[in-house]
């Protein structure tokens, strides 16, 4: 029986919660119009009813009892919005097991309990919807799993952090101090409850799991992912970078490799000024994505915010509404995925970006040169950026090498007595 009005539990009235909201009074003809009935926000799950909201709410639609929502016959879709893990997985399995569709944006609960959640709601007939995860407001996870379904994929690789792009690009482009930017990317409403989960690359790395699983067909354990977060970059790493001509951004990048198979890694890396990645600003998002049919393709645009990733939640309930009155969706396939290897970080290959301090006396680029070279690294670029009382600091550029071969260099060179320090070692995109 076709249903005239889904009714739907938000849990969660933060950011998102109450971007959805005001898209869904914004929109809201449009919205139903598209999805065949009318979308009804029954109850509103959120911790302090008290609190002072931006968003006008009437205040009978809030609740702090999570069973208001996730007992209540009358609800058919549950939108989990409140972050984290074991709460909202607690509730979103509570929610299928009371036969209700679910939409979430949470990508640490998918990328650590994705696989269950999924097998769980194909068990009870219903569906998980997950288009908010990853990239805010840019449509990611249905082409991948639908419109680039035909392509083996090479590659993918992108900027999926909002905060850490924000806080660089400010870094870069205005010269602001990571503090401040942080901050600013707080007040937008970008970062993640805890902001370490941002800057320490864990975000990214949630996303990455979710986009190389769909990329790859294959389920990803975020513990095989390589993370690094942007705490070690200083303004001077971005000014010699920029001298060099790079710009420096957090990557995701999944590849696949024949008889090898994936590389997943999430770090901040050294990109030419000349690569389209290079002009992705602020909070913006990208993913370039490599298939053998298509080609190239890259998708752009707000990777975080109220509004933008509101609209990948409000995408989402058109099409769990369609599909909960017209069986339109086809099962899911991320529940038959297995699980591909996973080569790990010190077999693949990059260039490397190296700043150092060292006592500014004769010999000290000789003895660089000897401690690569008995590894077999081979260096592009070396510069002595400054002298101070007695202390140079150096920046050089390697080509390509095995990551394990650098890292014996590396080892060396630690150990050279005129170097005093190594402030800094980041990979390098070569185009
Ligand atoms: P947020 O601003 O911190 O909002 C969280 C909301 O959930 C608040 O309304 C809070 O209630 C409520 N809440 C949290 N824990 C709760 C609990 N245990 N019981 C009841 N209510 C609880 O978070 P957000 O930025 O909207 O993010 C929500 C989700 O979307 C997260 O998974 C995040 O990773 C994801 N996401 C965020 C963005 C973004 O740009 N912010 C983009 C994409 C995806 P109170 O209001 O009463 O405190
Ligand atoms: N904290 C996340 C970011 C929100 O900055 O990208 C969007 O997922």
């Amino acid at each position: 029986m076709v249903k005239k009005t889904i009714k739907v539990g938000l849990l969660g009235l933060g950011t998102v919660g109450a971007g959805v909201y005001r898209l869904l009074q914004m929109n809201g003809a449009q919205i139903n119009r598209r999805a065949g009935a009318q979308i009804e926000i029954k109850k509103i799950l959120v911790r302090d009813p008290g609190k002072k909201r931006t968003t006008e709410v009437d205040a009978g639609l809030l609740t702090v009892n999570p069973r208001e929502i996730l007992h209540d016959p009358e609800i058919d879709v549950v939108v989990e919005l409140i972050g984290g893990v074991e709460e909202a997985r607690t509730y979103v399995e509570e929610a299928l097991q009371h036969k209700k569709f679910v939409v979430t944006a949470n990508k640490d609960l998918l990328a650590t309990a994705g696989t269950g959640l999924l097998q769980l709601a194909r068990e009870k007939g219903l569906n998980i919807y997950y288009e908010a995860s990853v990239g805010g407001g840019i449509p990611l996870i249905r082409p991948l799993k639908y419109c680039l379904g035909a392509n083996k994929i090479a590659r993918i690789m992108g900027i999926i952090n909002g905060t850490t792009n924000y806080i660089l690009t400010k870094m870069s482009l205005e010269g602001m101090e990571f503090e401040a930017a942080l901050a600013e990317a707080q007040a937008k409403g970008f970062a993640e409850q805890d902001p370490g989960n941002d800057l320490e690359g864990r975000d990214a790395a949630y996303k990455l799991c979710i986009l190389a699983g769909l990329a790859f067909s294959s389920r990803v354990r975020y513990e095989d992912i390589f993370i690094q977060g942007i705490g070690g970059i200083n303004k001077r790493d971005i000014l010699y970078a920029r001298e060099l001509g790079f710009t420096v951004k957090l990557l995701a990048v999944g590849e696949e490799f024949a008889e090898r198979g994936l590389a997943l890694r999430v770090y901040p890396a050294l990109l030419p000024l000349t690569h389209p990645l290079a002009s992705v600003f602020y909070e913006n998002n990208a993913l370039f994505v490599e298939g053998n049919a298509v080609g190239e393709v890259m998708f752009y645009g707000p990777g975080a915010g109220a509004l933008p990733t509101a609209s990948a939640v409000a995408a989402d309930l058109i099409a769990v509404v369609r599909n909960i009155n017209h069986r339109v969706e086809n099962g899911i396939m991320e529940a038959d995925f297995e699980q591909k290897n996973v080569v790990p970080v010190e077999s693949l290959s990059s260039a490397f970006y190296l700043r150092l301090q060292a006592q500014d006396e004769p010999g000290v680029f000789a003895s660089l040169a000897t401690a690569f070279g008995k590894e077999n690294v081979s260096l592009d670029q070396i510069l002595q950026k400054r002298n101070v009382a007695g202390t140079a600091e150096i920046v050089l550029v390697t080509h390509v090498v095995e990551e394990k071969s650098f890292n014996l260099a590396l080892n060396r060179i630690q150990k050279t007595p005129a170097i005093k320090r190594i402030d800094n070692v980041l990979r390098v995109i070569e185009s």
